[in-house]
């Protein structure tokens, strides 16, 4: 495994550092202020108040020279860290070859479905077919279009909480008004079920976990004439839901829903856009459920520095699909496939996903006894280097945190060096995502960081 003094080579020394006692300084204000009067802020995170300059490794610099631990990694996209030696030096390579081949085939795309096979989850290993896309939206929206096709049904079954993506059937499975109000119709067809958030869970439970009565509601919404039981395509469902609030269920959830779905025909479709490539401390999170997905979509972690996404398929599945019936014009372009090789080699020759599962494990523990002491702790949660910390206002009715005082824990972090993005379904989550380099002297400071912060928030 590399060691700790390996990985702080990949980084900035010293972090975190201000030069300036403003924040955000006056280069980023300038440049926040300027910003919405040329491009549309309903991009992600329009209004944080950050603006990205330089980054190497876990760490970033703004325009006036701050330097910060970037615990969020870009939201979980560098997963091997920002500008890896041996990713520029791909592509360096590869951008001296060849970049564009638009959606034909080119040498680099080939050798990576190659190896996508040999490292996707059980059921699909050496026996799948990966259709490459541009983004997470994109994978998501052919996963759908694929699965009706395959079935010849035309639901599909989606969970409280999800985030798919934001294009128009992906939109239509994704939850929350903030990407909805007011901009459908979207996609019909769509079933939501509870996602087994124990924490706030709807139902009561009597003597069955929150996992068992939300499986066993997805079996009965498959076997119910109210839902067209014969209709539904596919279940598609976060194995760790990420916006959601990273909400990490037990394997239980996923192996009734995956029984369910063999038993009513529909597909197992897991979203791994946000919890693979590593992250969880095994390259895929459905992977903890021992559940055999029919397909798998990736994006984020994949790619790392540069887009990369797709659905991973049982081949006989996407042996059903007609030749040229999705074509992308950037897709699997030959420099993000060479990038995205190089990411996944990085990972395991340094064994980078076992490490996330010690250093995860390591850190939620800091983070149970901090909670112990700290009021506004409800709960910490997670799978490997996906940890979250749900605010309350109070532990005794889990209102969540206002979303002023959120504003303000979120704004401490960054004034004292460290890039935390909130997330759930009320935007009381913090999220510790880093990229998978992050030395364990960052990951405690940053935790160190946050502990101080909310001791005064
Ligand atoms: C689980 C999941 N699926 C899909 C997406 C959409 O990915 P993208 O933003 O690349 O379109 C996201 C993005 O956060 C995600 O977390």
């Amino acid at each position: 495994m590399i060691s700790e003094n390996e990985l702080a080579d990949l980084s900035y020394p010293d972090a975190p550092k201000f030069d300036s006692s403003e924040f955000p300084g006056p280069k980023s204000q300038a440049l926040l202020k300027e910003a919405p009067e040329y491009e549309s802020m309903t991009r992600g995170a329009g209004e944080f108040p950050l603006v990205f300059d330089q980054g190497k490794g876990v760490t970033v610099k703004d325009p006036d020279g701050n330097l910060y631990i970037d615990v969020s990694a870009g939201v979980g996209v560098s997963s091997v860290g920002r500008s890896h030696p041996e990713v520029l030096t791909a592509i360096e390579l590869q951008s001296k070859r060849l970049m564009h081949a638009s959606d034909m085939s080119n040498s680099k795309r080939g050798e990576l479905a190659k190896v996508i096979s040999s490292v996707a989850p059980p059921g699909l290993q050496d026996n799948c077919i990966t259709y490459f896309a541009q983004s997470g939206s994109g994978a998501l929206e052919t996963a759908i279009k694929f699965s009706r096709k395959v079935t010849g049904r035309n639901q599909i079954l989606a969970f409280h909480g999800a985030y798919h993506g934001v294009w128009h059937a992906s939109n239509a499975i994704t939850t929350g008004d903030q990407y909805r109000a007011g901009y459908g119709p979207f996609m019909g067809g769509v079933i939501h079920a509870p996602y087994p958030y124990a924490y706030r869970f709807p139902f009561p439970l009597g003597e069955k976990s929150c996992e068992v009565v939300a499986g066993e509601y997805v079996e009965y919404l498959l076997n119910t004439p109210y839902t067209a039981a014969d209709d539904v395509a596919a279940v598609i469902v976060e194995p760790v839901q990420g916006e959601g609030g990273y909400v990490a269920p037990a394997a239980e959830f996923f192996q009734l829903v995956k029984s369910a779905c063999e038993k009513h025909g529909a597909l197992f479709i897991a979203d791994e856009v946000q919890a693979g490539a590593g992250r969880t401390g095994k390259m895929w999170s459905i992977e903890h459920a021992g559940v055999k997905p029919d397909m798998i979509t990736f994006g984020k972690g994949m790619g790392g520095d540069l887009p990369m996404a797709g659905v991973i398929m049982r081949k006989d599945l996407a042996q059903q699909l007609d030749a040229g019936s999705q074509p992308q014009t950037f897709a699997a372009n030959a420099l993000s496939a060479a990038v995205c090789m190089t990411n996944i080699e990085i990972m395991q020759k340094n064994e980078l996903i076992a490490r996330a599962s010690e250093l995860g494990q390591e850190t939620m523990r800091a983070l149970q006894v901090a909670a112990e002491r700290l009021e506004i702790i409800g709960e910490v949660r997670g799978r490997g280097l996906m940890i979250g910390i749900e605010l309350v206002a109070s532990r005794d009715t889990k209102e969540p945190l206002s979303g002023e005082r959120m504003e303000k824990v979120v704004g401490s972090l960054l004034s004292r060096g460290v890039i935390m993005v909130p997330c759930g379904r009320n935007g009381n989550v913090l999220r510790l995502m880093p990229s998978l380099t992050i030395t364990r002297e960052y990951m405690q400071k940053a935790v160190d960081i946050l502990v101080s912060v909310l001791e005064e928030c």
